[in-house]
């Protein structure tokens, strides 16, 4: 028999239905046996009066997370608290009996339920939901991506050497020798806009070697990626940039608002464009103030730091009643040899970072294409060239100019549904002390 999904037993009253789930509870008393089942569209009691017969023996038998597929009648009963409905089985198979007793119950902390995953996001619909608002995120991106004549492109994450920077990187065994996993598909999406693709767009898994231990940092994170060719300035990527995420804003209000708002207890707002933008000049200026007349930790240092996210963002939204915040123009002091800067500007660069609600979810900027200028930049940074060899030749034979941006998924999710910790906003989080499952 082919299975009803539990949101739709309602439409199926007085028919005989099989469905297909869990054991969320039991309650077996002396003359009734009570059963929640539990699948991913929703939940309904199994109601069963004792006979002495085998369906009663085996309903005794069930522990909780049992997967049972059920064949019974469906009742409408207003007395029953979920939906005022019921199943009378006729018959019950259990698929895979759970052991007992569980290794999670509705007080683990944070760490046991990242040990038991698989238990914690099947018992809970909110931790479900995150992965259906991703799914309708990466759909939008792409969606956004292709409308904009972006072609999608899957760089390679091993690499013969170190990527950007070189700190910060994991290296691999490779046949003998070593091989590096891609901090960025940074390189590469340049080398596609020089190899004529127009517009690159990939979302795809990024390494960190960071030993952070906050909760927006990440060893391994996906990353949505996108380079420009041929762009007038960095404003052209910040404008993408914006209209694609007002375009998944959008769609996520549409397929998941109602739901994020019960699970989550946040509203989704789409964002109108443009975005405020305001410089790193004024941003730091917001930043110091809120810090007090001692100076932040980042103060006067050319960079913001979490709390300096947090009064910049808090500023913004107070006076313009926008979430969003684009801070441009960071010194080239701390970023890296690859971003432009603007002429006769030659400390500033011209590059952005996206903060939502108080947290980077972005960094971009437009690229130096201009062979000798980038290699003058790269010796100012102490970077010698032969190990990106490959990297610079893409600017040696006509490269246009370009930009782009980098996004951190797990950040985004994080910040729309209101989570405490990029941890819940990732299937299976890889951090310094978490490798397993
Ligand atoms: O700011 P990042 O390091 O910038 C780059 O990788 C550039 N190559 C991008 C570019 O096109 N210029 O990383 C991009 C984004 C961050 O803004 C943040 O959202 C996310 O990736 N991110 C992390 N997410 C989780 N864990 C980490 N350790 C992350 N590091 C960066
Ligand atoms: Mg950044």
């Amino acid at each position: 028999m082919i299975r009803t999904h539990l949101a739709d037993l309602r439409a199926q009253v007085g028919s005989t239905v099989t469905i297909a789930g869990w054991v969320q509870a039991l309650r077996l008393q002396r003359a009734m046996q009570f059963v929640v089942v539990r699948d991913h569209t929703g939940t309904v009691q199994v109601t069963h009066r004792r006979d002495g017969g085998p369906l009663e023996s085996l309903l005794d038998s069930l522990t909780a997370e049992s997967a049972v597929r059920i064949t019974g009648v469906v009742r409408d009963n207003p007395v029953v608290s979920l939906g005022g409905l019921e199943l009378v089985p006729e018959t019950v198979v259990i698929e895979n009996l759970a052991a007992t007793p569980l290794p999670i119950d509705d007080r683990t902390g944070p760490e046991g339920r990242l040990d038991w995953r698989f238990l914690d996001v099947r018992r809970r619909p909110a931790a479900r939901l995150v992965f259906a608002v991703q799914t309708t995120v990466e759909r939008a991106m792409r969606e956004f991506a292709y409308a904009s004549g972006c072609t999608e492109l899957h760089t390679p994450k091993l690499m013969g050497t170190a990527s950007e920077s070189g700190s910060d990187v994991f290296s691999v065994g490779y046949f003998g020798g070593q091989a590096y996993l891609a901090q960025s598909p940074q390189f590469y999406k340049q080398m596609a806009i020089a190899g004529g693709v127009d517009r690159v767009f990939e979302i795809g898994p990024v390494f960190r070697a960071e030993p952070s231990f906050t909760s927006r940092h990440a060893t391994e994170f996906t990353g949505v990626d996108v380079e420009l060719a041929w762009i007038s300035s960095v404003e052209d990527v910040m404008s993408f940039e914006e209209r694609m995420l007002a375009h998944v804003l959008a769609a996520v209000a549409a397929s998941h608002g109602a739901e994020i708002e019960e699970h989550f207890k946040v509203p989704v707002t789409v964002p109108t464009v443009p975005f405020p933008r305001l410089t790193m000049a004024e941003a730091q200026s917001i930043a110091g103030s809120a810090a007090g007349s001692s100076g932040g930790p980042s103060a006067g240092r050319g960079d913001l730091d979490p709390a300096g996210e947090r009064a910049v963002s808090a500023r913004v939204q107070a006076e313009t009643g926008h979430e969003f915040a684009f801070v441009t123009e960071y010194p080239a002091s701390v970023r890296p040899f690859y971003h432009l800067r603007p002429a006769g500007q030659p400390h500033l660069t011209a590059s952005f970072d996206l903060l939502w609600k108080g947290l980077e979810i972005t960094t971009g900027a437009q690229r130096e294409h201009r062979y000798d200028v980038l290699l003058a930049q790269a010796a100012e940074k102490g970077l010698a060239p032969e190990p990106m060899r490959s990297y610079l030749d893409c600017f040696r034979f006509g490269c246009p100019p370009h930009g782009g941006f980098g996004l951190g998924l797990g950040r985004l999710l994080m910040v729309l549904l209101g989570l405490d910790s990029i941890r819940d906003a990732t299937f299976l989080f890889r951090g310094p002390n978490r490798l397993v499952p």
